[in-house]
């Protein structure tokens, strides 16, 4: 891959903009898991540093476009974000018309994503970015998967488009070990983001020896083998997605999970076969069995990629099995990657982040990594390089 490196860059007194990826899990308007923001911080001290004025980019969530919400908010992340650098980090609300900034100031603007065209990758609205800025540095490699207007628009129209240190170090560690990985190579896949993560399951199949399924993505399975999961998150338009997956892939279905009839601090987690589930009950973590059986298969792996906890681990009393799939990759003779938002959130709850092989803050991003597709936001670097 061959794209120009921020390192490389005079950024001195420059305008330099760049793309980070600080979406991370905020509850009650705190920062309940902050590894990508500490992930982020070298790139933002070494441009500082250098005395650029520094512009912040990032999405947090999924809101919708066009209507800013103050629970997409990144205000939690700008206060976070100053604690740690030891420098006040002012959030812009309103930016696209212009920023007030001086070389040896760092601000963060507000979520991209409450910008209409963000995600369309418009055209019009990665011009004004670019025209914030003298350098745009793609350093998203959470976000790398998307052809958004902050991370892929953006770098085709500013005046120089470059890598920044976090991006190219995580493309490097992760090519170095998949691109031979020791058998066999088992994918554990689970969380929210169900019709993406499903999508991306069907090219993974081919390269991976066994899937393992947890979250959203499990109760899909559940349902497309023909057993009832109630008010469960799952994905209805993708049932034929998954039983083709069940077919010509190696994906044990969880025997049993945890289920419960709201998602909340003081409501009972009940323990029933898979075959059980009720109409009004919503599966929130895997049952003990499931983990047992999941656990050895992860003791008989080579390789194992993890991204999405097992169940709604936020709350404890829902989180026995991703915890047990945590200390199972732990425990693993395997090369263990693991990464993701909500992943990085469980590893630190259950501090086994240190245990794992690599950590990576891309989740989404690394699956198609993995799964051999081009990265639509290395890609436009590559081409602004040649
Ligand atoms: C992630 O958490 O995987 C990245 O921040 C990307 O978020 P997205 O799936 O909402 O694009």
């Amino acid at each position: 891959m061959q794209y120009l490196k921020m390192s490389d860059q005079d950024l001195a007194g420059k305008r330099v903009m760049i793309r980070l990826d600080l979406n991370v899990p905020i509850t009650d308007g705190q920062v309940v898991s902050d590894a990508r923001i500490r992930a982020a911080l070298p790139t933002v001290q070494q441009a500082h540093d250098a005395g650029a004025a520094v512009i912040l980019l990032s999405h947090l969530g999924r809101p919708t476009e066009g209507k800013p919400e103050p629970d997409y908010s990144l205000a939690p992340v700008a206060e976070h974000l100053s604690t740690l650098l030891g420098l006040e980090v002012p959030l812009f609300e309103t930016w696209l018309d212009g920023i007030d900034i001086s070389p040896g100031q760092v601000v963060l603007c507000e979520n991209v994503r409450f910008n209409r065209g963000e995600t369309t990758d418009s055209e019009e609205l990665a011009r004004r970015m670019a025209a914030l800025c003298d350098v745009f540095v793609m350093d998203a490699f959470g976000t790398a998967h998307r052809a958004h207007a902050s991370t892929h628009g953006v770098a085709r129209f500013a005046a120089i488009a470059c890598a920044g240190p976090l991006l190219s170090s995580e493309l490097e560690a992760l090519g170095q070990a998949l691109a031979d990985p020791t058998r066999p190579l088992v994918a554990i896949v689970g969380g929210a983001k169900v019709s993406t993560k499903l999508t991306v399951l069907e090219a993974l199949a081919e390269r991976v020896d066994r899937l393992i399924v947890g979250g959203g993505i499990a109760n899909t399975f559940i349902a497309a083998a023909g057993y009832p999961v109630g008010r469960s998150l799952y994905e209805p338009d993708m049932l034929g997605v998954a039983r083709d997956l069940a077919e010509s892939t190696d994906v044990p279905l969880p025997q049993d999970v945890v289920v419960a009839e709201e998602i909340s601090a003081d409501a009972a987690a009940t323990i029933r076969p898979v075959t059980e589930v009720r109409d009004q009950e919503r599966i929130v973590d895997i049952g003990p069995a499931t983990a047992a059986l999941y656990s050895q298969a992860l003791a008989a792996a080579g390789t194992i990629v993890w991204n999405g906890p097992m169940g709604v681990f936020e709350y404890d009393h829902f989180g026995a099995g991703t915890r047990r799939i945590a200390e199972a990759v732990a425990n693993s003779p395997a090369f263990s990657i693991a990464g993701g938002g909500d992943t990085l959130a469980a590893l630190e709850k259950y501090r086994l982040a240190d245990r794992m092989s690599y950590v990576s803050t891309g989740g989404g991003a690394f699956l198609e990594f993995l799964k051999g597709g081009t990265l639509p936001a290395i890609a436009v670097l590559e081409s602004r390089a040649a």
